[in-house]
């Protein structure tokens, strides 16, 4: 037989999808792949059930259906305070994942450096890779997961084509401040370098903490890509709805890509998700006063427990510190990823083991998310507690 291409053999399969599917495998509750088990708004709903019979059902606009392309401009245009033309500035695609892997598509050319803040969200490498750039990574350094600005400026020097900022992060949860989007800001200029925001945690941003679109900071547009996506936002991940939005030199170039990887995306559901992105400013306040509670009482029921963990300032995942399970003789020798495993079927919680998300060698890290309901959080919270009584249970 002919050998496959080399690009596959440079990345594996998502390890946080790998885990939700070894969360199902052992009835783990699942607290991996970042996903509410709540529903989406009633309004969709109902949307989405008129729908079902009155359509659409075939082929929307390639580039997004022209009402959620007019509602998303309007969306990100009052969060910008500009104007955003709707036909030539938006493309709706197939999850922020088609979003984030078209820009990269349209403005890399093989070998071309591209600037990544590790931690970083582990999809990030595989689009590096399918796109042939070369990622230069820029260590967040914790506990404030702050980076230092010369070693960013260092990485701008190599001639960099673009910086790729997630911004609420996922995994470690920061916020970047106005601060550091303008420093961000001014050396993508300086540097003459595209920067490609990823904001699918926009709304997800705990008080005191705000979200600062870099796309809206004085003179970013025209070298600006938003990628973003309705998954998180209305709890709709099965839906696949995503988006990017920037200055139309850019956003032509991503719609041919778009076009031929998956020429566009689902039409019912486009039809009603845009009752989602219509929804007042009270849906995004109830939407973070939800999280705001679940983010304290998981992070409470961590602490009675005493597991340490980050206190996202945005998102909905912590990372929890594991090394005083790895310094045990059991675990001797052990990877996160090993660790994540056992847990999953032995204590029944499914975690992401965070060298996925690093470029350092990190292995006392795993990834948690509290996107479910009280009494799951309840039922998870007491398995993890079983950790700390490893000795006399197993
Ligand atoms: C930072 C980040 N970007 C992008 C995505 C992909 O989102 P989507 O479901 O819209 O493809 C995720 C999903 O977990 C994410 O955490």
């Amino acid at each position: 037989m002919p050998e496959l291409s080399q690009r596959i053999t440079q990345f594996t399969d998502s390890v946080i999808r790998r885990m939700t599917r070894i969360a199902d495998a052992h009835h783990a509750i699942n607290l991996s792949q970042g996903f509410p088990d709540f529903d989406p708004p009633k309004p969709l709903l109902d949307a989405l059930a008129k729908i079902a019979y009155d359509g659409p059902h075939q082929y929307s606009v390639t580039y997004g259906a022209k009402n959620l392309r007019d509602a998303l401009a309007a969306k990100h245009g009052r969060a910008i305070k500009r104007d955003i033309d709707p036909e030539t500035e938006v493309l709706v695609t197939c999850g922020g994942t088609e979003a984030m892997m078209a820009v990269m598509l349209t403005i890399c050319n093989p070998g071309d450096k591209v600037i990544v803040f590790s931690p970083f969200y582990e999809n990030y490498g595989a689009d590096a890779i399918l796109s042939g750039a070369e990622p230069i990574y820029i260590p967040l350094h914790p506990p404030t997961y702050n980076f230092d600005p010369n070693q960013l400026e260092a990485a701008f020097r190599q001639g960099v084509k673009a910086i790729i900022v997630c911004n609420p992060s996922n995994p470690c949860g920061k916020v970047f401040t106005r601060a550091e989007l303008e420093l961000i800001g001014t050396l993508a200029t300086a540097y003459d370098a595209f920067v490609i925001t990823d904001e699918v945690y926009e709304h997800m941003v705990y008080k005191p903490h705000v979200h600062i679109h870099l796309a809206g900071l004085p003179g970013m547009y025209a070298r600006t890509i938003t990628c973003s996506s309705l998954s998180k936002t209305y709890s709709i991940t099965g839906w696949r709805l995503g988006y990017l939005i920037g200055p139309e030199m850019i956003v032509e170039g991503a719609k041919k890509v778009h076009d031929f990887l998956t020429v566009g995306a689902p039409a019912p559901l486009q039809e009603a998700a845009c009752v989602g992105v219509n929804l007042g400013d009270d849906y995004y306040h109830e939407l973070i006063e939800r999280y705001t509670k679940k983010r304290d009482y998981f992070c409470q029921g961590l602490d009675r427990i005493g597991l340490d963990h980050t206190i996202p300032q945005g998102s909905y995942f912590v990372l929890v510190d594991i090394s005083q399970f790895l310094s045990m003789k059991r675990f001797a020798g052990w990877t996160d990823l090993a660790f994540c495993e056992w847990m999953a079927k032995k204590i029944g919680v499914a975690a992401v083991p965070g060298s996925s998300f690093f470029k350092e060698n990190i292995n006392h890290l795993i990834r948690l998310h509290f996107a479910r309901s009280q009494a799951t959080l309840d039922e998870a919270l007491n398995r993890l507690a079983n950790l700390t009584q490893l000795n006399d249970v197993y």
